[in-house]
């Protein structure tokens, strides 16, 4: 392999050569058996400097469960973003990095009672509900923490997180608000998330709207709020949709909270990652399946680890067709595709674009 691979901890870190190179150099070497991905460093920063330039109002808390590799993670504490995180091994983590609990979200609307005393004993202050049970929890393990009120807003998306988080704008939300109030606690903001993935542009306007009826609502009632958190659910594709959905986002900003004291968060986590990322197996076998109630034809690739059910494009399968039908099966051949385009195949929805590599045995 070549010299200027060095190995940490089961990391392999190539300069200067593209993730493709490294790929192949991973496979050539031989010694590479199970499936690995290849995180471009590069890609990654070049996803976030987008996102601040297209979003310029909003501050970052970078979802680190799209990635919480350390040198992710790094990256993202270096250009001086905050951290959305889900559980106190993610919250030890940034910790550890010397990041200032203060930089940190803990955007999970359900903790148990230790999860909660771990926060607030680390200098977390800011956390998400969505519940009346969570309230109660929350005044008694956490009555100091600043709240974000979780409403739900399910726009059209790959996975809708709706279905599990998030209060009803119109049955749930004012209640909750006034309990809170009643238990004296701090609610602070408001936080949604339309979904990962999302490909209705207009769920995030809806979000900053039912947002800015809660900071009305809480202000006749005396109280302020000052934070608007709109979650992830940037579209991760390679075409940069997220050109369409920021004017939206800006413009409504503008229109709704014209105050420069509001302060707009976003906790992106695919968008940052997704096309960083290269995901790499073998191949062993390839048999059609029939699949009813869908035009689209099938291919099942069976991986060295599990089967893929492979949605994909005529003009991709032909060329995959043309490959298989001369290989040697006493070769390896991997298969490479985007790690979220993977995560897609296997819900079998999208089509993917797919490079093969052989390892000569
Ligand atoms: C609270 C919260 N914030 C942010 C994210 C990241 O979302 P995305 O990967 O769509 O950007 C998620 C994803 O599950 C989430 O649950």
């Amino acid at each position: 392999m070549d010299s200027k691979i060095q190995s940490t901890n089961g990391i392999l870190i190539l300069e200067n050569e593209t993730p493709e190179d490294v790929a192949k150099a991973m496979i050539e070497s031989g010694q590479q058996k199970e499936p690995f991905y290849v995180f471009d460093m590069d890609e990654a920063y070049r996803r976030i400097q987008y996102f601040k330039k297209t979003l310029p109002r909003i501050q970052i808390f970078y979802a680190m469960k799209a990635n919480d590799n350390e040198r992710m993670i790094k990256l993202a504490a270096n250009l001086g973003m905050g951290f959305d995180c889900a559980s106190p091994g993610e919250i030890n983590k940034i910790l550890n990095l010397n990041v200032s609990p203060l930089s940190i979200i803990f955007a999970v609307t359900s903790k148990n009672p230790y999860w909660m005393t771990y926060a607030r004993k680390s200098g977390v202050r800011h956390t998400t509900f969505d519940s009346s049970c969570e309230l109660k929890k929350i005044k008694q393990f956490w009555a100091d923490a600043r709240l974000l009120i979780r409403i739900k807003i399910d726009g059209e998306s790959i996975y809708k997180l709706g279905e599990k988080f998030g209060c009803d704008f119109e049955t749930e939300a004012i209640d909750l608000l006034e309990e809170a109030a009643a238990f004296d606690l701090k609610v602070v903001g408001v936080a949604f998330h339309v979904g990962s993935g999302c490909f209705s542009i207009e769920s995030h306007m809806i979000g900053l709207q039912r947002a800015r009826a809660l900071f009305d609502h809480e202000a006749k009632a005396g109280r302020e709020m000052s934070i608007v958190d709109i979650g992830g659910g940037f579209l991760s594709d390679r075409t940069d949709s997220i050109n369409q959905v920021s004017k939206l986002i800006n413009n409504t900003l503008e229109e709704l909270f014209p105050d420069p004291n509001v302060k707009i968060i976003a906790e992106p986590g695919r968008y940052l990652c997704d096309s960083a990322s290269s995901m790499y197996c073998s191949v062993n076998n390839v048999r059609k399946v029939s699949v009813s109630q869908d035009e689209h034809k099938r291919e099942v690739l069976n991986s060295n680890t599990d089967y893929v059910m492979y949605n994909y494009s005529k003009a991709n399968f032909i060329a995959i067709n043309e490959f298989l039908s001369n290989v040697n099966w006493t070769e390896k051949i991997y298969v490479q595709t985007n790690v979220n385009e993977m995560v897609k195949v296997l819900y079998s929805i999208i089509r993917s674009s797919l490079d093969l590599y052989y390892e000569k045995e």
